[in-house]
This record gives structure tokens, sequence and C-alpha cells, in this order.
């Protein structure tokens, strides 16, 4: 299928090269201001030399300036960062454990201080029974999750699953999600199940359903025999026809439509259940794949109910353990209750919008009117810049493309913080008015998934269009999101929307009274990288309203863009999207910051080390290549890194031949 939903959220990151010696870092030139462009008014706050230069001292701490900058660059600018951290973690991981440790702080204050204003206010003291709820959990007992789900009357294999469904779960048999669509607007989708994820029925699970049905049950072997086979059959259903092609194959439909295709089930009925509303049968919707769907639902219908339940009871047990995040799925042996750590991080995946609320309250609040001053002026830059730069047309793009290319980059937004823009705290206690919490662990975490997906469902349906703007202004996490989608900046492609979360928003990668060469070293190349991806290879194709059209169907028609990709393209492993978001992003921050001269000769040395940063000690991931891989191909690219740390030509970070892209 072309519409990956759920791929069109990718990451961020960066790049660098080579130099001399650290003492030759300048510092000399860099305090006189830390204004963004002459045309700033007076007044911002001078920046606090004593900020700036103990960075400094940071950024050298990280530094082997020993080494040749022009051999390898992250070598030089990051060389000691694994004798200062422990594997695995970067400057980024870092700021994400500092929130985490300030929710932890914050949650204990509050437990221990039971006068604290926040008391009264509803959303906090429900995050605080949460939070106690978690730190008091000891041994998992997951058929406390199969006791709270609601009793329905018989056991159909739909109804439990449309009851599963309310709480996020859609894995197998028939999927029906509630999706989003495009920049406005979510989507009901019914689709076949995801064959490629099975079942592994582990001893907690099946100790749950045994005591669930009270002993009722074949013994392990036997009931991992009989779900495989399930499973088999399931599979082959679901599973397209041989050479059959990857087209897309959904389509909209309505209520009535579908039910005349897929007649044996009462599809009004079961959106009733999941989504806790009577669809009118003029409603549209998305489908996919209609002959798979009928042949599951065909022989779902006749096949061994008992089986098919205790088959999703299993699943869905197995799928709240997968959770991120999940407190009960913590690997260390030892574990017998929520550490205040874990008990954070599964919150902040469960809770995002509660959470974020919080976190903005009692600790970002007040930085935020500096930070957004600074940001959104560097933005206006970069975007004026790459306006600039497209309008010169040097790749010689047919004219209507490149306006819709401008149109998209100039539309797209920044959200710090990720926050509903624009509400007030009292949108928040409404939001929360119908998100119960009490005293046990199980309870509250299927009810919080309750919460999400409910309101979800009312959001793809309202005809509020003031619901709709607030709603569609950031990012809603949901519960099943990834980390490493999360804790970076990202570029939201639905939405056109950069996402700027907490983590980034503090030391080492970013403050308001930065210098201008650690300031730009590390925000324009971060923004000028997202920015970049919203014209990735992979992104391209979406507009500003997050709408499918066929702009690289038009730009590989076009030699020049042909010849710029297969430059960068140069080998199998290549992540050919982040590359591009590298190598432009660079350009742009470059072009932005370091036009004149004197800048460069100056400051250069201090931008780049700054930008390093960010790369140094990160691993590579499954959208990334590792931090060093990055930041020297990026650097290498720019011939400024040359100049500014006199590589002779033919170094690794001065190569004879370099690419460009936008
Ligand atoms: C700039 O920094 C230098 C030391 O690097 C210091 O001597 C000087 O006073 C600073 N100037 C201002 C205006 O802060
Ligand atoms: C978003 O999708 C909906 C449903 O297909 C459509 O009606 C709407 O026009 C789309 N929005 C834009 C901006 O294209
Ligand atoms: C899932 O189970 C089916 C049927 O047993 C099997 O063919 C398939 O390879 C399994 N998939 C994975 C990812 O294990
Ligand atoms: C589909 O292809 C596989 C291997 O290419 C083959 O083993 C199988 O028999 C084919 N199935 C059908 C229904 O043609
Ligand atoms: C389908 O379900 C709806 C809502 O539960 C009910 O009103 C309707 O009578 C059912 N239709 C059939 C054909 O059973
Ligand atoms: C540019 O492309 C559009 C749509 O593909 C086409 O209608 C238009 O004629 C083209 N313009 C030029 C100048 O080639
Ligand atoms: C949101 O607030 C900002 C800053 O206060 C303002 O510029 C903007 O117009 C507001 N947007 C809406 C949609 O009210
Ligand atoms: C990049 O190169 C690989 C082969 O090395 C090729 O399969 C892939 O299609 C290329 N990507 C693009 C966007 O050209
Ligand atoms: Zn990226």
């Amino acid at each position: 299928m072309r519409h990956l939903w759920g791929l069109c959220l990718l990451l961020l990151l960066l790049l660098v090269s080579q130099g001399q010696d650290v003492k030759a870092l300048p510092t000399a030139h860099l305090n006189q201001s830390c204004r963004i462009t002459a045309a700033e008014t007076a007044t911002e706050p001078a920046c606090s030399t004593q900020l700036n230069l103990r960075h400094i001292q940071l950024l050298k701490r990280y530094m082997r300036p020993e080494l040749d900058a022009c051999q390898d660059f992250y070598a030089y600018a990051c060389g000691n960062w694994r004798s200062v951290h422990k594997m695995g973690e970067s400057a980024m991981s870092l700021s994400g454990a500092r929130i985490d440790q300030r929710y932890v702080e914050l949650f204990e204050r509050l437990l221990h201080v039971p006068r604290s204003t926040e008391h009264s206010l509803p959303l906090y003291e429900k995050l605080l029974r949460y939070y106690h709820s978690c730190r008091a959990l000891g041994k998992p007992r997951l058929r406390r999750y199969l006791e709270q789900l609601p009793h329905i009357g018989g056991n159909h294999w739909a109804d439990l699953l449309a009851v599963l469904g309310r709480y996020g779960y859609h894995e197998h048999y028939v999927k029906i999600e509630v999706s989003q669509h495009n920049a406005s607007q979510h989507m009901i989708v019914v689709m076949p199940h995801n064959y490629y994820l099975n079942l592994s029925l582990s001893g907690s699970i099946y100790n749950a359903l045994r005591r669930h049905t009270h002993g009722q049950l074949p013994s392990l072997k036997q009931l991992s025999e009989q779900f495989k086979q399930l499973e088999q059959t399931l599979q082959e259903m679901a599973q397209p026809p041989n050479g059959s092609s990857d087209e897309e194959t959904v389509s909209t439909y309505t209520l009535e439509q579908l039910q005349q295709e897929l007649p044996e089930l009462n599809w009004t009925h079961v959106l009733h259940l999941q989504l806790g509303a009577i669809y009118p049968g003029s409603y549209q919707l998305l489908a996919d794949d209609l002959p798979a769907l009928r042949q599951l639902i065909s022989y779902l219908n006749r096949a061994d109910a008992r089986l098919l339940q205790l088959y999703s009871w299993a699943r869905v047990l197995q799928h709240l353990m997968q959770l991120p995040h999940n407190p009960l799925s913590n690997p260390q042996p030892s574990f017998s209750a929520g550490s205040a750590i874990s008990c954070v991080q599964h919150m902040r995946k469960t809770l995002y919008l509660a959470m974020n609320f919080a976190y903005e309250r009692n600790y970002y609040g007040k930085q935020r009117q500096a930070d957004e001053h600074v940001i959104f002026g560097v933005f206006a830059e970069l975007k004026q810049q790459f306006a600039q730069q497209l309008r010169l047309n040097v790749l010689g793009l047919n004219a209507t493309l490149l306006d819709a290319l401008l149109d998209k980059v100039q539309g797209l937004r920044i959200n710090v913080g990720n926050l509903p823009r624009n509400v007030s705290d009292q949108f928040y206690e409404e939001c929360v008015q119908h998100w119960r919490v009490g005293n046990d662990f199980y309870e509250n975490h299927l009810n919080s998934l309750l919460h999400y997906y409910d309101h979800l469902a009312e959001l793809e349906r309202t005809e509020d269009a003031a619901m709709r703007q607030v709603w569609f202004s950031f990012n809603h996490h949901g519960p099943e999101l990834l980390d490493n989608i999360d804790a970076t900046p990202y570029f939201y492609c639905l939405g056109s929307i950069i996402i700027m979360p907490y983590a980034y928003m503090q030391l080492p990668l970013y403050e308001s009274q930065f210098w201008p060469a650690l300031l730009y070293g590390d925000l324009a190349n971060t923004l000028g990288h997202e920015m970049l991806h919203s014209i990735d290879t992979y992104f391209v194709d979406y507009d500003a309203q997050g709408v499918m059209r066929d702009y690289s169907d038009q730009l590989v028609l076009n030699k020049n863009y042909l010849k710029a990709v297969n430059c960068l393209n140069d080998s199998e492993q290549v992540m050919l999207n982040e590359r591009i978001a590298d190598i432009s992003g660079t350009r742009l921050a470059l072009n932005t910051y370091m036009k004149d001269p004197l800048e460069r000769r100056h400051n250069g040395r201090l931008y780049f080390v700054q930008f390093a940063q960010f790369f140094c000690g990160e691993e590579a991931d499954i959208y990334h290549d590792t931090g060093s891989k990055r930041l020297n191909y990026a650097l290498a690219q720019m011939p400024e890194f040359a100049e500014v740390f006199n590589c002779a030509p033919g170094t690794p970070m001065n190569p004879v031949s370099r690419c460009s892209f936008w």
C-alpha cells in the first residue's frame, strides 16, 4: 500500500568535518550579542557570558583536539564522549532522562506536600493517583487486565474484538481502527489483520487465561498448537494472492455499501460497540481488500467460538505487555514494584497530553516566551533563505511543481513542546473530566487507554470546527508510539508540523541565550534538517494539508533531480531520505548563518563543534546511520567546513567531488 500512515512520521538528525587544535576554538567574537538578526528589537535579554563560556568548556571535554579534524571530524569533536558517558547515551537520550527525572521529583514532592496548590487541580490529582497506583505495583498479575474488561452478552468473536478495539487493540482477525487521514481529518479504516504478527503464548499469559477460565483450559502445549493452526489458516486468508501487486487497494465506502459487500457482520453494531456511536448508512469509511475480509469473516463465523475468544484474550494480554514502557514488562529480574522512573516513562506514553501539561506548568512555561521568540526567528530566516534558493531553480523544475514545493515549505509550522495551540487551562480540565483513575494500576491503565481511543473516535466524527482546529494543531501521541519517534525533534508529515519536544529545549543542544555560533550550530541545523524532510524522497508526495500528490512522479522525469538523488544514493544501505535532510538541511543552515567570511573565520569552528553534539554517541537505528557516519558525511559535503579547518584537498573531510541537492 502506498498509504503508509504510520510511517508518515520520521525522525531528525545532522552532520560535520575537520580541524587542528582546541585552543583555536574562538570565543572572543561571540559575545557581543545574542541577537538573531539586526532587525531584532532591543528588548532581548543580554546573553549570559558565563553560560556560554561554561558550555564551551563542556564541548572541550568531549573533544580530542590532538586528532586531525580533516581526517575524521567525529573523532575530533566527539572522541572523548565515551570516556564521559555510558554506552548508549547521546545528548538526546541524556536530555530525555533529565525530563523523566523532573517528573519523578514533581510527583514525589506532591505526594509529600499535600498542601501544594497543584492538589486543587483535578488533572494533577489524577496524575498523582495514577503514579501512586503504579508505584504500588507488586508482582505482575495479568489476569487483572482480563477481569477489568466489560462483560458482553454472548461470545461472538466480533463483539469481543470490538470491545478490545475500544482500548486501541486491533491486531488480529479484522482490523478496525481510527487513523489519521490528512492534516484535518481522521477516518475509520477496516482491513484484514496484520498476519505478520503472531502470538507467542508465554507461561504468564497461559496462567492468566487458566485462572480467568477457572482451569477450563487445554494444556499449554495443546493450546499453543491450536493457536498456531488458527494463525496459519488466518494467514492464508489475509495474505494477498500470488502475483498481486502492492498497488493501493484502499477505497472509500459508505457504511451501507460495506454492509452490502460484507453482509456476514452487522457493521453498524460492531462500530457502535467499538466507537460508541451509531453511524448513519451514508457514513464514509475506508476499507482494504474486501475479498480477504469476506473470507476471514466467513471463516471466523464458523470457527470454534471458544478458541477464538481464548486467542483474543491471549493476544490482548501480549499487546498490553508489549506497549512501550509498560512497567509490568520491566526486564530486570529483581523487579517487583513499579520504579519511579519506569512509572514516569509509562505515564508519558499513556497520558501524553496531561503529562505535557504538567511539564509545561511546572517547568517549561517560564522559558517558553524567550524560546519561541528565538526559535520562530531562526525558523523564519531559514524559510526565507530556502525560498530564495528554491526560486533559483537550479534543477530546472516545472514552475507549477516548484510553486507547490515552495508552498509546502512556507506552510510548515513549529510546535514547541507539542501542546495544542491557544488553549486555556480549562481546556485541560475538560479533557480529563471523563478520565477515571482509581487505586488499581490495571484498571487505571485500561481506563487511560479507553480515554485516549474514545477521544480519537469522537474527533473522527466531530463536525465542531473549533475542536478540529485545536486537536490538529499538534500531534496527539498515542500509547503505542515508539520512543525513537517521539524522543527527538521530528517532521510530522500529515500535519506538516515540526515537533520540538521538551527534551530538545535545554542544554547542551539549545539555550535561548546562546551566542549565535552555538545557537545556529544546532538549532538552525535541526530545523533545517526537519524542514528538508518535508521534501525528501519519501515525504515529498504529501502536500501541506497531508494529502497525497504525485510530486515524485513529476520529479523523476527531471534529469537533474535524478542525478542529484543518485549522487547521494551511493550504496545499498544508505538511508536516503535522512541523507537528503542531512545534506540539504546543513547546506541551508550554513547559507543562513555563515554568509559572512569573517563570521566563518571567527566562529566557524565553534559552530561545527556545536553541530557535532547531537551526533556524539548516537547509535544507528532503523531510520538512521551512526552519528559518526552522518556527521562526517554531511560536513565533508560542505566546502565551508574544509575552509574553516584548513583541510587539504583530497583529505576525507575535503573530497575532490561533492554532491548537492536542494
Ligand atoms: C566577552 O568575553 C570576554 C571573554 O571571552 C570578556 O572579557 C568580555 O568582557 C565579554 N564581553 C561582554 C560584553 O560580555
Ligand atoms: C481530508 O480528507 C477528507 C476526507 O477524505 C476530505 O474531505 C478533506 O477535503 C481532506 N482535506 C483536505 C485539506 O484535502
Ligand atoms: C506467524 O505464523 C504463521 C503461521 O504459523 C507463519 O507462517 C508465519 O511465518 C509466522 N510469522 C512470524 C513473523 O513468525
Ligand atoms: C504462491 O507462490 C509460492 C512460492 O512462490 C508457491 O509455493 C505457492 O504454491 C503459490 N500459491 C498459489 C496459490 O499459487
Ligand atoms: C445491526 O445492529 C444495529 C445496532 O445494534 C441494529 O439496530 C440492527 O437491527 C442490526 N441489523 C441487523 C440486520 O441485525
Ligand atoms: C507543469 O506541470 C503541470 C502539471 O503536470 C502541467 O499542467 C504544466 O503544463 C507544466 N508546465 C510547464 C511550463 O511545463
Ligand atoms: C494563537 O495565539 C497566537 C499568539 O498569541 C496568535 O498570534 C494567533 O493568532 C492565535 N491563533 C489562533 C488561531 O487564535
Ligand atoms: C537507491 O539505490 C538503490 C540501489 O543501490 C535502489 O534500489 C533505490 O531504488 C535507489 N533509491 C532511489 C530513490 O533512487
Ligand atoms: Zn531525519
